[in-house]
Order: structure tokens, then sequence, then C-alpha cells
């Protein structure tokens, strides 16, 4: 919990595209939260760019790695945010995930005992499908709790955004609603 004793909620996802759908859900649930009384932080695409392959063999850590570790040590609850990449979830988030390797050894090892929101966008549903699914079980893997609602958007069928930027599938912004209702819940 923030210092504000507001609880934080940590964002991570996104692409390398400008206007990634991935991100701008994620960032929509972290809006969500915010509403619901939270503060938040976001390591987006460009962010998780910067971090260097994460490498077991190599204990030394740039300010971003540290940063990024650090963010998910002290939060509240996690969203993660990525597109369906053939099937799976794209290496950038997957290279973040796995240098959370960092917090093995925590009282609170990886998200232990916090809630995890899931956001997945796809050219299709089995890839949203798919996707979701997979980060499911990661999430298992590192002890979290991935929320029941995970929110898909198929970036081929679906228009999440009108042209000011704004949520305006009603679909959508009803799961990104209930997602963070059920996060911020949690998290209580
Ligand atoms: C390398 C690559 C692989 C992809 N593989 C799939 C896939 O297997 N299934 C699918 O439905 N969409 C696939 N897509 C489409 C993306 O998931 C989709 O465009 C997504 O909305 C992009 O997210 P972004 O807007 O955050 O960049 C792929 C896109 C790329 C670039």
């Amino acid at each position: 919990m923030a210092a504000t004793g507001r609880k934080t909620v940590v964002g991570l996802g996104g692409t390398f595209r400008q206007a990634s759908s991935s991100e701008r859900i994620v960032r929509a649930v972290l809006a969500a939260c915010e509403r619901l009384g939270a503060e938040s932080v976001m390591f987006d695409g460009p962010a998780l760019a910067r971090l260097p392959h994460y490498n077991p063999e190599d204990p030394a850590r740039t300010p971003e790695q540290q940063a990024l570790v650090e963010a998910i040590r002290h939060a509240d609850a996690i969203v993660i945010g990525s597109p369906g990449y053939h099937g799976g979830y794209s290496g950038l988030v997957k290279n973040a995930v796995d240098l959370l390797e960092d917090l093995r050894a925590d009282t609170r090892a990886y998200f232990d005992g916090r809630p995890v929101g899931i956001v997945v966008t796809a050219a299709g549903w089995q890839g949203c499908g798919t996707t979701l699914s997979a980060l499911r079980d990661v999430v298992h893997a590192m002890r979290g709790w991935p929320t029941p609602v995970g929110v898909t958007v198929n970036s081929v069928e679906q228009r999440p955004f009108d042209e000011t930027g704004a949520l305006a599938d009603p679909r959508i912004a009803a799961a990104v609603e209930a997602q963070a209702a059920q996060i911020m819940q949690f998290a209580a």
C-alpha cells in the first residue's frame, strides 16, 4: 500500500506499436481502479522494451529492471496486458515476467496473495482465448490470483476506442469496470 493509504495497482504490458491496444486497455483498467480509490503505475511497451533480456546467470540489474521489480514487490494488485502473438503472449511481456524471478525468495514471493487482472488483444477470438489461458497459468505458477474477469478484445471485430481515445465499446467498458471492481475487492 502507498504512503497515501491507497492501494497501488501496477500495470505492465503493451507493444512497440504506437496506440498499442493492449497497453491502452491496461491503462483503462488502471483508470477504473483509480476511480475506485487506487493509485497506479504503468510499465508500457516502450518501458518493457528498455529491459535487457533476462539472464538468470547475470545478477546485475539496470535501474529500469530494479524499478519494475520494486514496483511489483510493493504492489497491492497487478494488471498484465499482452497481444496474442502466435497463440501465446508476447516476448516483450514474457521478458518482463521472467525478471520477476527476482521476487522468488521474498516472503511474499512473485505475485503471492495479490489479484492479477489479465488483458489480451488479438486479431481473432482463438488468439484471445489461448493467450488469456496461457497468462492465467503463468499467474497461477507465480502464486497470484487471476481475477475471474479477463478482458479480451478482438482487434479486428471490435473498435474499443473512439477518435478521441475514449473507451467507446460498452461491452469492453463493462468488462474493464468489472475487472477493476474484482481487483479492488480482492486487494481490500
Ligand atoms: C508477430 C505477431 C503475431 C500475431 N499472432 C497472432 C495470433 O496468433 N492470433 C491472433 O489472433 N492475432 C495475432 N496477432 C495480432 C495481434 O495479436 C493483434 O493485432 C493485437 O491487437 C496487437 O496488439 P497491440 O495493439 O497491443 O499491438 C499477431 C500479431 C503479430 C505482430
